[in-house]
This record gives structure tokens, C-alpha cells and sequence, in this order.
């Protein structure tokens, strides 16, 4: 009963920030003046001169120019530390909760994160970090992560976190990727009970950074590693003497905040640029909204700070909230499968938001590991990451929240910076598997996919685009405007093109239906399916390599890919775990096949292009549906295929 519809409860509804009148009229507000809309709205942050332009912004070809609040200045540190202290100091702003449950868990609060973050912006600075120097973060999930983030904002260096599941080769290619000056990183990162050797991935990194780069190395287990004096500094040793009163720097609404790098259809990840202050305003009121926030709430955002849901939705959103934020080091099923559900209990979250591949896992598990766990401080549930489906949804909606929480499913990206379309909890009626409806000043259109035309009536199916400008959209590539420009708006012109695909039901309501691109949502990470093939062919005994995504039931979908080997070489299940492993340490385990089936050719058009819609077809087992094949060049490969295909397992 997908199309069943679960509207806010009147308690909810009353309390919240937004109810279903007020949405409809700031809705409403929002796209017919923009420029009135977001001066407004741009006051939820404090400006060290106020600006006076809103926004200019141009989708046009030739000419993609997005900025907003431009001749404004700010410090987003500021935002998010000093201007609490006043009423918050003694506020809990972080809850870490580690890995091992048995370790205590800290409460820091916003006194002490402005005086840690101060001291790092301090150590940094005397490593010679300055206004618009890059630094690269590849640190696990520690308050320490949060002050590197927080002190760069607060000098004006920008940062570019490195998930720490990726390989030193990936980590290489993104310190070099922006130049970076300095890379912060810790000893190990443990990790459901296990430890990543985070520093000895870093020395393995720099081998291919041929740029000067000074290492900052937080003791998190204190396990052995080795030093390179000169380079490397240690944090623990630095922070003794490091000042606890680091001016922060005025920075221009435009000015660099963060690059993040993610995975895209073609060639390398590209690093998506976030600038200062249209970024920090539609964080945190995404953030306040859509999650409903009130002051005194215990929000818990379950992702990693190398993902842009970590940026937003665990640092830079609620902490210019002035809320208290729980990050957790460990894994949803480590040392059990009720470790969410403990956490919740433990620290009273209010909100809790993750994805649905984590869903799935544990709704495997048996309901006794939510069950046995007193979750009534809950009051609302969070999805993101991938379309949740409706077995998911249900699960989460009645074991989870007791049938008494509105859920959220929240569909952004990287490049939006903060949701798009999503229920606001106390406005929307909710349909398990939609994301509902657009945040204020989003205009989503549907567009016919093959002529690009705009679909007006309200039922519609194609691909999504934005109409208009959002203050937390990316600005640009970093280092290459063009790819910007090549990737989001020129398949539609006039357009920002997402890359999802999509359908808008009789009440308006979107439902994302994924990716129409060479891009597969594996457990909610984006991976370019060029991405893993150029890690395949990198392998001397690989001669070709064509990767899909399939339908996976835990991880949404899983990663296909078809190898071809070398002349001579035989196939072998040795020679598969070698390919396997020798992706994971080409850019992580993230994006390890879960299949790989030996092809002795791949099918191509006489032009020599592979034809992924085929291999597609085949990986999914639905082989009624292969459409025309008549532009094969050879027909008797896709036989083949269909014959060996490999054993879902
Ligand atoms: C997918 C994560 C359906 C989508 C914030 C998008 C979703 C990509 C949803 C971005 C959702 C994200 N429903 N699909 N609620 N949220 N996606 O950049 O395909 O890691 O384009 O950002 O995830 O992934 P990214």
C-alpha cells in the first residue's frame, strides 16, 4: 500500500516549527520572491557585515555563475561556537559515543569545543595553514574530527575530508587533487572492534604526493606507527602549548568552505566545492525543519563526517543550531545488532536519522534487538541515501518509533548540500517510499528524459532536475569550472540535472526511482562504475572490465562487474579474490565487487561501445528484457553471458 498516506499527529503537528498551512504559505513565499524569501532567511545567521545583494545565479550555458549573499562576511566557526556561548557554554554541544561500548563516552560542550577548536586553528596556523590553504581531514569518527573541521572554517583554510574506509591510493589522489598543505590523521581508526591503520594508509598515501605536506597525527589508540621527523607533528604534544583563543577569520560569503570529493558517471571523483555562507543558512535550516529541532533535543545523525551527510547533518547544521549532536565511532552491528537502539537508550536521542541499508541489516536481526531498549525519548526518524523501500519504511516506522514518529526521507546530494525534497514532519502527510515534497525555494521540474522538455501535468515520470538556485548548491568543481558546468548543466540545459530519475504522483508527491547515470548506490555510498573498471584494467592480468549495479537486498544495490581477462590467463577463484582485494586497496573496501563474472567478450556496438544497458539487464536476471540487439556486433557474446552469469549467491 505504498500509496497509503500517514499525516502528522495533531501533537506533533502543534509543536512543530511547521505546520501544514505554514509550509503551503512559506512554500508558496519562497519561490515567488526568492530574493525576499531568503533575505529573510539568511538572518539565521550572524553576518560580520550584513549583505545587501541575495543572490545572482545563472543556469545559462556558458555562463554557470551561482552565488549567494555575495557581499556579506562571515565566520562559520563563529556560527557555530562563539555566538552560543553567551547562553550555551555549559551545553552539551558533542556527544562521542565510541567504538567499544565498555569506553566511556564524552560530553563536550560548547566552552570546550571552542577552546579545542581554537587550539587546533592555533596548531595549524603554526604549521603554516593560512586563508585559502587546503587541508586534508582522514581522521575516524572523533571529536577531533569535528575541532579539524571547525578550525579550519574558523582560519579560513578549507577542508577536504577523506572518508577513512579509502585506500591510500585514493587518499593520495585527493591530497594531491587540491594541493593540500597539511593532512590531519590519527594512528588507527577502530571500528566495529577492528582498527584501520589510518597513519601507515597516510605514509603509503604521500609516497605519490610529490608537494610539500606536513602530517598533524592524533593519538587515538596510541598502537605503534612509524614518524617521519619534520613532517609529521604530533596533536596531543601540540595542543599542550597551543593557544585557546584563535581570532576567527571574516570571510566572504563566497569564499571556500569545504571540497568533498564524490564519485560521478565518468573519469575521476570530482571534488564539489561548498562555499561559507549560502551553505551554512540552508544547513542549518534543513536542519531545524526538516528534523524538526528544538532546543534541548538530542539529535543523532548516524554517517560518517567523509560524506556531505556527516558535514551537514552531524557538524555544520545543528551545531549553528546551537544543538547538542551525537557522533558515533562504531557500527550499527558491533558488538550486536542492537547497538543504535542502545546508543538511543544511552543518550535519549530525540532524533534519529540513517540510512536504509542500515534498516534493512537489522531489520534482519529480529526485532528483540530494538525491543529490549526503552526508545521512548524518540520523536522522529530520519532516511537518507537511497530510495527507503516500504518493508524498511514499515519496519522503522512501527518497531522503531512505535508508530508514533513521522519519518523523513530526505533526498539530497553531495551537490545540494543540504535536502531538497523531503516531508517537513509536522506539514506532510508521509507515503513510505517518497520523498514527498520540495524543502522552501527548491523548484524540482520532471523532464522527459529523451527530449528534455519540461512535464507539467502533475503525474509525471523522468528526471529530475532543479529549476532554480538553492543557497546550499555546490558552486563548482574544484579546479575545473568546465566539469561543472559539462556535468550538471548541459544535458538539460537551463537546467541543474541530478542524475536521479523520477516520478511525481497524482498529489505531487516525488518518488526518487535512482540514478539514471553510470553511478550505483552501494549501502547509500555513491561509486562510478568507471571508477571501479579503471581499478580493474589497472590489474596487469585484466584486459577489460565492464561494472553495473544489481539489485542487492541488503545494500540496495550491489557492484557487477564483467572481466575480461588477458590473453593466457585462466579463470580461477584464486584470481577472483585477487581482483576483489585488489580493488579494495585501489580505492576501499566500499567498492569491492560483489560479483564478477569472466567474460570472454562484452558486447559492443560495431563502434566498439560497450552496451551497459545489456550487461545491465543480464546482471539483474532479467533477460526478457535485453530490448533491440540488432546493433551487436557480435551477438553469440551475449549467449555466453547469459549462460555463465554469475550465482547471485
Ligand atoms: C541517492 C547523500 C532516494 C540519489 C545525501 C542521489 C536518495 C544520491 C535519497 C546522492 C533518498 C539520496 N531517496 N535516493 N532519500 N537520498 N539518494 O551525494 O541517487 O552521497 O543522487 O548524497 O543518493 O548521494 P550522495
Amino acid at each position: 500500500m505504498p500509496n497509503d498516506l500517514t499525516p502528522p499527529s495533531d501533537a506533533f503537528a502543534k509543536s512543530a516549527h511547521i505546520d501544514a498551512e505554514t509550509y503551503e504559505k512559506m512554500y508558496a513565499a519562497s519561490v515567488a520572491d526568492p530574493e525576499a524569501f531568503w533575505a529573510e532567511h539568511g538572518q539565521r545567521v550572524d553576518w560580520i557585515k550584513p549583505f545587501t545583494v541575495v543572490r545572482s545565479t545563472s543556469f545559462a550555458p556558458g555562463n554557470i555563475d551561482i552565488k549567494w549573499f555575495e557581499d556579506g562576511t562571515l565566520n562559520v566557526a563563529a556560527n557555530c561556537i562563539d555566538r552560543h556561548l553567551a547562553t550555551r557554554a555549559d551545553q552539551t554541544a558533542i556527544i562521542w559515543e565510541p567504538d567499544d561500548p565498555n569506553d566511556a563516552a564524552k560530553h563536550i560542550t560548547y566552552a570546550e569545543l571552542h577552546r579545542e577548536t581554537c587550539k587546533m586553528a592555533n596548531i595549524l596556523e603554526d604549521m603554516g595553514v593560512r586563508k585559502g590553504d587546503r587541508v586534508v581531514i582522514y581522521l575516524p569518527m572523533i571529536p577531533e574530527a569535528a575541532y579539524a573541521m571547525l578550525a579550519c572554517a574558523r582560519i579560513g583554510a578549507i577542508h577536504s575530508i577523506v572518508f577513512a574506509g579509502f585506500s591510500p591510493d585514493a587518499l593520495g589522489a585527493r591530497i594531491n587533487g587540491c594541493d593540500a598543505k597539511v593532512l590531519i590523521t590519527a594512528d588507527y581508526a577502530p571500528r566495529g572492534g577492528r582498527q584501520t591503520p589510518l597513519k601507515s594508509n597516510a605514509d603509503a598515501a604521500l609516497l605519490n604526493v610529490l608537494h610539500d605536506c606536513k602530517v598533524l597525527v592524533v593519538r587515538r589508540t596510541g598502537g605503534q606507527i612509524t614518524w617521519m621527523e619534520g613532517r609529521d607533528h604530533d596533536y596531543a604534544e601540540l595542543r599542550l602549548e597551543a593557544d585557546d583563543h584563535t581570532p576567527a577569520a571574516e570571510m566572504a560569503a563566497e569564499d571556500p568552505l569545504f571540497i568533498l570529493y564524490t564519485s560521478g558517471s565518468t573519469g575521476q571523483p570530482k571534488g564539489v566545492v561548498h562555499t561559507t555562507g549560502g551553505y551554512l543558512v540552508y544547513a542549518s535550516m534543513t536542519h531545524a525543519y526538516t528534523f524538526d529541532y528544538h532546543d534541548g533535543d538530542i539529535f543523532w545523525c548516524t554517517a560518517d563526517v567523509g560524506w556531505v551527510t556527516g558535514h551537514s547533518y552531524i557538524v555544520y547544521g545543528p551545531l549553528a543550531n546551537g544543538a547538542t549532536t551525537l557522533m558515533f565511532e562504531g557500527v550499527p552491528t558491533y558488538p550486536d545488532a542492537g547497538r543504535f537502539w542502545a546508543v538511543c537508550e544511552k543518550h535519549k536521542v530525540n532524533q534519529f536519522y540513517t540510512a536504509p541499508t542500515a534498516i534493512r541489516a537489522l531489520m534482519g536481526q529480529g526485532d528483540e534487538f530494538v525491543t529490549k531498549y526503552d526508545l521512548s525519548d524518540l520523536k522522529l526518524l530520519g532516511s537518507v541515501g537511497e530510495p527507503i523501500n516500504p518493508e524498511a519504511w514499515n519496519w522503522y516506522n512501527t518497531v522503531v518509533g512505535g508508530g508514533r514518529c513521522p519519518i523523513v526521507d530526505t533526498w539530497w546530494q553531495t551537490e545540494t548540500g543540504g535536502h531538497l525534497i523531503t516531508p517537513l514532519p509536522g506539514a506532510i502527510a508521509t507515503k513510505p517510499g517518497s520523498a514527498t515534497k520540495p524543502f522552501f525555494g527548491v523548484q524540482p521540474v520532471v523532464l522527459d528524459a529523451h527530449s528534455g522538455t519540461e512535464i507539467t501535468s502533475t503525474e509525471a515520470e523522468g528526471v529530475l532536475c532543479l529549476k532554480d538556485s538553492w543557497p546550499g548548491q555546490m558552486r563548482t568543481v574544484w579546479g575545473d569550472h568546465e566539469r561543472f558546468e559539462k556535468t550538471y548543466f548541459s544535458d538539460y540545459k537551463g537546467y541543474y540535472f541530478s542524475g536521479d530519475g523520477c516520478r511525481r504522483d497524482a498529489d505531487g508527491y516525488y518518488w526518487i526511482t535512482g540514478r539514471v547515470d553510470d553511478v550505483i548506490n552501494v549501502s547509500g555510498h555513491r561509486m562510478g562504475t568507471a571508477e571501479v573498471e579503471s581499478a580493474l584494467v589497472a590489474h596487469a592480468k585484466v584486459a577489460e572490465a565492464a561494472v553495473v549495479g544489481y539489485p542487492h537486498q541488503i545494500k540496495g544495490q550491489g557492484i557487477y562487474a564483467y572481466v575480461t581477462l588477458m590473453n593466457g590467463v585462466e579463470p580461477s577463484d584464486d584470481l577472483r579474490k585477487e581482483l576483489e582485494s585488489w580493488v579494495r586497496t585501489e580505492i576501499g573496501p566500499i567498492a569491492k565487487p560483489d560479483l564478477i563474472q569472466w567474460a570472454p567478450g562484452l558486447p559492443k556496438t560495431r563502434s566498439g561501445k560497450i552496451m551497459r544497458r545489456i550487461l545491465r539487464k543480464i546482471a539483474e536476471n532479467d533477460y526478457g528484457a535485453l530490448g533491440d540487439t540488432s546493433t551487436l556486433a557480435d551477438p553469440s557474446v551475449v549467449d555466453n553471458l547469459i549462460e555463465n552469469r554469475a550465482n547471485k549467491g
